[in-house]
């Protein structure tokens, strides 16, 4: 069966890819390298054997759009995970980010449409839960006003996909991801770097390696167990396989709606200063830090309650804090070696 992976050469798309092969499907990836390299597709095969199908166009061209899935109208299912999706950007650029994240969706989900393609799995966020005011999170908290585009891009495509499967044969799956972090053991494929990190844990791994002169972190007064802001960090691969097994509930007609919506997280928060300590005990390395004002935008605290997608998808993410920290330090290493950046 095949499967189009849009965003595909992206960092939790690559691992999906993985996953999606070792479980037997066939991939086609879509992806405009905006913030992606060609090579990673190469990478896929080092880890799988098998080369996956690598289209590289912009979903946002509805032609080329309508013209691939006229093609592959064979599709068992699609993921989607195509979007910028830096917080920070997005506040600078709505526009951009408006029209990227909504017009591809849109012309995905048309595609699939005028193809009778049903099954389809979107990547989403836990930003549309803003800072929830019960903890841990659920699917059923309420969605809060986003607090940057990027998040409100998440929040109006759910509300696109949930109107478009009221009306059509289209099922979906939406997925709410916490914090992915980490990359596949091999060291084959990972977070690519493009400039200076925005997120906490490629900022480590760059400091580490000399890269940066120290990490920032971004305020010590949150009302939390040592004042750092809290995540739900989990092992991208852990992610990787919820999207197996999400196409594997629509192609064999488990879904208990048309329209189904997960929290993926481990159901565990980590303050920024556990994230170091966790990162200085599995590599023996110090890292060098300094604690700062808080990060505009950020929240105090967010972790799943991962019990839903435990129980409906029978999916639990497996990999601890520990390991999430050694694979990100052995791709960042492998990564200068390979890429020699
Ligand atoms: C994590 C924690 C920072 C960098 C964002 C998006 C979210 C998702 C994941 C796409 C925070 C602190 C960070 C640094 C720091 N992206 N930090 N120093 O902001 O939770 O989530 O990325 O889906 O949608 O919002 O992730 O890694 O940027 O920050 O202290 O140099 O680390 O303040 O508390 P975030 P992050």
């Amino acid at each position: 069966m095949k499967i189009l992976v849009t965003g595909g050469t992206g960092y939790i798309g690559s691992h999906t890819v993985v996953e999606l092969q070792r479980d037997g499907f066939e991939v086609v990836i879509i992806d405009n390298l905006s913030n992606s390299r060609a090579e990673i597709a190469d990478q896929i095969a080092a880890v799988t054997g098998v080369r996956p199908a690598f289209e590289v166009f912009d979903l946002t061209d509805r032609e080329k759009t309508a013209a691939f899935f006229k093609k592959h109208n064979d599709l068992a299912g699609v993921i989607h995970f195509a979007a910028s999706k830096a917080v920070g950007e997005s506040v600078e650029q709505p526009l951009m980010y408006y029209t990227n994240n909504l017009c591809s969706l849109l012309n995905v989900l048309e595609g699939m449409k005028n193809n009778e393609i049903t099954n389809f799995v979107f990547s989403s966020s836990c930003t549309v839960y803003g800072q929830p005011d019960v903890l841990p999170v659920s699917e059923e908290a309420p969605i809060k006003p986003a607090e940057s585009p990027y998040g409100n891009t998440k929040q109006i495509s759910e509300e696109i996909i949930r109107d478009t499967v009221s009306v059509t044969e289209l099922k979906a799956i939406a997925l709410r991801y916490f914090n992915p972090i980490g990359a596949h053991d091999s060291a084959e494929i990972g977070e690519l770097p493009q400039g200076v990190p925005n997120n906490l844990v490629p900022y480590i791994t760059q400091t580490a390696l000399g890269i940066r002169d120290y990490l920032r972190v971004w305020g010590n007064d949150y009302d939390t167990h040592d004042g750092t802001a809290i995540r739900d960090y989990i092992h991208v691969v852990d992610l990787a396989k919820a999207h197996v097994v999400a196409v594997q509930r629509m192609i064999e007609s488990k879904m208990k709606s048309d329209f189904e919506i997960f929290n993926l997280g481990t159901g565990t928060g980590y303050s920024v200063l556990d994230v170091i300590r966790a990162f200085e005990k599995a590599t023996g390395i110090k890292l060098n830090y300094k604690i700062m004002d808080r990060r505009p935008g950020d929240i105090e605290k967010v972790w799943a309650d991962p019990a839903f997608s435990n129980k409906e998808l029978g999916w639990k993410a497996e990999r601890g804090l520990d390991e999430m920290m050694a694979s990100a330090w052995k791709w960042e290493q492998a990564y200068r070696e390979k890429f020699g950046e």
